[in-house]
């Protein structure tokens, strides 16, 4: 039996935070274990709506993948390389551009929501619009079998599906249709009660310290109708709940149920059952993040070697799509 290849990628964001940990990363070191697996830095799809504020970038990518080789990402068993070093991709997405009919990207569930709620940028721009055709190429450029994604994503794998099946109607069975692995999403809420995202300013990071895992734990949003110690709560609404359904082990979580619903215990005491088991998980993380911050070299190497052996992939695959297009 051959091994199933998966690829994946992340915009380069910065700093990861315990949603990103529990809802992707998890999941990307389990795949690392049973396929062949390539994760890069979707360095250009971050300019798509970054185009006016390109500064940040190569922190932001630096950052990232300390992060993901701090929890486990092994880069001897998986390839991990930066987008942008692979010129290849962007050969692919101008040539899928040419068979990708506008209306499947107007009607991209993603693209419609940006553009009505993302207020603060422009997003009526080519480069958006095509979002998911240069997604596209990252994928069947390296003739992906599956590709682990959240829900949201969900969509622009189903336009790669689309194209891919095009191009092959079109030129040949150059490409496998590349299969969507759900992911499910994290449960995890950040300290406001809302979705953990560093845009909303309630995220723990990898990379908090135990002060400041504290510090942002203790006055974390509990249930809002659980104003004092004698009322009822109901954990199932509440954030804190939320970590301990991923930390705690079943006894404790029995405990803080029961005892949340009966008013027997106070928030702060729940918060911090919870606080030390994050700590200690990430601490291992944090060893290793300081080994890597010390010598950035290690950061430039993996990408550098990871890039090496993605571009050998690409440059194969476009070998045989300029033949099945008769540029060659
Ligand atoms: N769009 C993905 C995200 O925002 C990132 C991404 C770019 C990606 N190219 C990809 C993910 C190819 C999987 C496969 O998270
Ligand atoms: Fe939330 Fe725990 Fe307080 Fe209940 S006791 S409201 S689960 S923090």
């Amino acid at each position: 039996m051959s091994t199933k290849r998966v690829l994946s990628g992340m915009r380069p964001s910065g700093k990861l935070h315990l949603g990103h940990l529990h809802g992707v990363l998890k999941n990307w070191l389990r795949l690392q274990n049973e396929d062949e697996c390539l994760f890069f830095v979707a360095d250009w799809h971050a300019l798509t709506t970054e185009y006016n504020s390109p500064g940040d970038i190569q922190e932001n990518i630096k950052e990232m993948v300390i992060d993901w080789v701090s929890v486990g990402i092994d880069p001897e068993k998986s390839v991990v390389f930066l987008q942008s070093e692979i010129k290849e991709h962007a050969e692919l997405h101008l040539l899928l551009s040419m068979i990708t009919p506008v209306p499947w990207l107007e009607r991209n569930p993603t693209y419609k929501e940006q553009i009505k709620e993302v207020k603060d940028k422009d997003l009526h721009t080519y480069g958006f619009l095509g979002y998911p055709v240069l997604q596209t190429a990252d994928i069947i450029i390296y003739r992906a079998d599956a590709v682990p994604v959240g829900i949201d994503q969900a969509p622009h794998l189903e336009l790669s599906r689309e194209i891919t099946r095009r191009f092959n109607f079109l030129y040949g069975n150059v490409f496998p249709e590349p299969q969507t692995i759900l992911t499910d999403a994290s449960k995890l809420l950040g300290t406001d009660g809302r979705k953990m995202s560093k845009s909303y300013n309630n995220a723990i990071f990898l990379s908090d310290p135990p002060d400041v895992i504290e510090k942002k734990i203790l006055p974390m949003m509990t249930d809002p109708a659980r104003k004092r110690r004698t009322d009822a709560g109901s954990p199932e609404i509440c954030p804190v709940f939320s970590l301990h359904k991923i930390y705690s082990p079943p006894d404790v979580i029995k405990k803080v149920d029961e005892g949340c619903r009966g008013a027997n215990i106070g928030c702060i005491e729940c918060k911090r059952f919870v606080i030390p088991k994050i700590i200690d998980e990430l601490k291992p993380v944090q060893e290793k993040r300081k080994g890597l911050e010390k010598s950035p070299a290690i950061v430039k190497d993996v990408l550098a070697k990871g890039n090496e052996k993605a571009r050998k992939i690409a440059q194969a695959t476009m070998k045989e799509v300029r033949k099945a297009l008769k540029l060659v």
